[in-house]
């Protein structure tokens, strides 16, 4: 049965998404039905479709008690709004359905796992929240929340966790069939850790271990962790909170990290090995990954940063705030973490253009070359390698008012990406730096323009860059910018997601 906050909701987004013109959202990046959406949740393939949930506030453009919005698709591009999954309706969860994911059950129905949120008075006067995992089974569209929900809470937690902190539960199921998931925690000390629990049927959990500690290393309180193996290595992927700069690696308030490493499924052991940024530009966090039918590990996530919400954006003539990132597949080369637009992108392109061998000295455009939803691939090297180049950029998102770029300066090896000139009359993170090795000052990158947002793929997908821009959609020129003599072949599509694309 539906309760009434369910039924409230869904009723409310069906008449609010009209307001909402079809081309005052992203062409092929989910964006929420109506009002907010953060994290992606629920990730996954069920009864041959894609399914994606999210953390949603319909009748806000801000972060308010939190509902799971919902939708499908076949292609991961093109994305059919479902009613809305969760609501905060329960004792356990009546002040918001936090972060969490899905598996399919052995009869063929769909489980939820996520985190119920109650405020809780504190002694001192100030309010805090008690997290707590709860369980929602359904059909693909209606869920009925577990009747022993919660199923884990503070009497599961090992010493110094903390029971304000213990969110955003990952499950999957192992190769012998029962269950296994990591959940975000903090210590009561203030630094991060994520647990690991293991059941036999996803209903009756118990804690297994610490399977990570911060130590404070990367920022504090992990959130959104992810854990999964990839080309013979075991992947960590986690959101931390408040983190502090490390060179170009990572950069203030809250980060994407990944950790690859070894695992030992015997002792659930992680033996680390190198670690990362996942996203080294604006807009990303809280990822979440799936395993596709045909075997690709499969990232999505939200394409937006918490310091700078709702900030850069001009006019409220936008419903919506929040987008996901393009879906993208993951891959382990060298020991690092690639990642690469998935391959159903390749479907959506029409009117290739392309231009072999541009010597650009200076600035130029190219016939043919413009566009708000554009895949964009762009090889550079120097004409002469002995005297090189000091510095290329696309500029794009362009008109007389405004430009967004990329720029690479190969002698100092650093890739930046700049939005100062996209049309934000706010005094927010506009620029971020990223050390990209020079190969001899060649430098491949692949843009993804979707209207609101640019995600630059850097030499075969070794880095990405993300960022939201809010620029007018009439500014739509790209140009190219050498200082020094600059050897370019340029290939672009528009990006067109209509009903017609074929589906793969
Ligand atoms: C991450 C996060 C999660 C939490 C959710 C609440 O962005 O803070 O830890 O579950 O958002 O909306």
């Amino acid at each position: 049965m539906n309760s009434q906050t369910l039924r409230d909701a869904r009723k409310y987004e069906e008449t609010a998404e009209k307001l909402i013109r079809d081309e005052g959202r992203p062409e092929f990046h989910l964006s929420t039905r109506v009002g907010w959406m953060n994290d992606p949740n629920g990730f996954s393939f069920y009864n041959g479709e894609y399914h994606l949930f999210y953390q949603y506030h319909p009748y806000d453009c801000h972060w308010g008690p939190m509902h799971w919005g919902h939708a499908v698709s076949g292609d991961l591009l093109r994305w059919r709004y479902l009613p809305v999954a969760l609501a905060p309706d329960e004792p356990y969860d009546k002040d918001g359905c936090f972060s969490g994911s899905a598996v399919t059950l052995p009869d063929g129905r769909q489980l939820l796992m996520y985190t119920g949120v109650i405020q809780e008075p504190q002694q001192n006067g100030e309010v805090c929240e008690v997290q707590a995992q709860c369980l929602a089974i359904g059909d693909g569209v209606d869920y009925e929340k577990y009747e022993d929900n919660p199923v884990l809470d503070e009497h599961d937690l090992p010493e110094g966790a903390s029971r304000f902190d213990f969110r955003d539960p990952k499950l999957w199921q192992t190769k012998d069939g029962t269950y296994r998931c990591v959940v975000g925690n903090c210590r009561t000390d203030g630094s991060g850790q994520i647990l690991l629990f293991e059941s036999e049927d996803a209903f009756h959990w118990r804690f297994k271990k610490v399977l990570l500690a911060n130590n404070n290393r990367y920022g504090k309180m992990w959130e959104c962790p992810d854990c999964f193996p990839l080309d013979g290595k075991q992947v960590i992927l986690t959101s931390p909170q408040d983190m502090l700069p490390q060179g170009f690696e990572y950069h203030n308030g809250n980060g994407t990290l990944c950790l690859i490493g070894s695992y030992d499924e015997e002792t659930d052991i992680f033996t680390e090995e190198a670690n990362q940024s996942v996203d080294y530009g604006i807009d990303f966090y809280a990822p979440q990954t799936l395993l596709t039918p045909d075997g690709r590990r499969v990232m999505i996530g939200w394409m937006q940063n918490w310091d700078t919400c709702n900030m850069h954006r001009q006019t409220d003539e936008h419903k919506w705030f929040g987008q996901m990132s393009v879906p993208r597949e993951l891959s382990i080369r060298d020991g690092r973490l690639y990642q690469q637009p998935v391959r159903e992108l390749e479907q959506l392109r029409r009117n290739e253009v392309r231009y072999d061998n541009v010597i650009v000295d200076g600035t130029i455009q190219l016939e043919g070359v413009k566009g708000r939803k554009v895949d964009m691939e762009v090889e550079v090297a120097p004409e002469d390698e002995q005297s090189g180049y000091r510095r290329f950029a696309v500029r794009f998102a362009q008109n007389e008012d405004y430009q967004t770029s990329i720029s690479y300066r190969p002698y100092e090896e650093v890739l930046k990406i700049d939005r100062k000139f996209s049309g934000s009359r706010r005094a927010i993170i506009h620029q971020r730096r990223s050390k990209v090795p020079s190969e001899n000052g060649r430098i491949r990158l692949r843009l993804i323009l979707d209207r609101f947002s640019v995600e630059v793929f850097v030499n075969d997908g070794r880095q990405v860059m993300t960022a939201t821009i809010y620029t007018e959609q009439a500014a739509d020129g790209i140009s190219f910018f050498a200082d020094g003599r600059v050897r370019m072949n340029v290939v672009k599509y528009e990006l067109v997601a209509d009903s017609a694309t074929p589906l793969c």
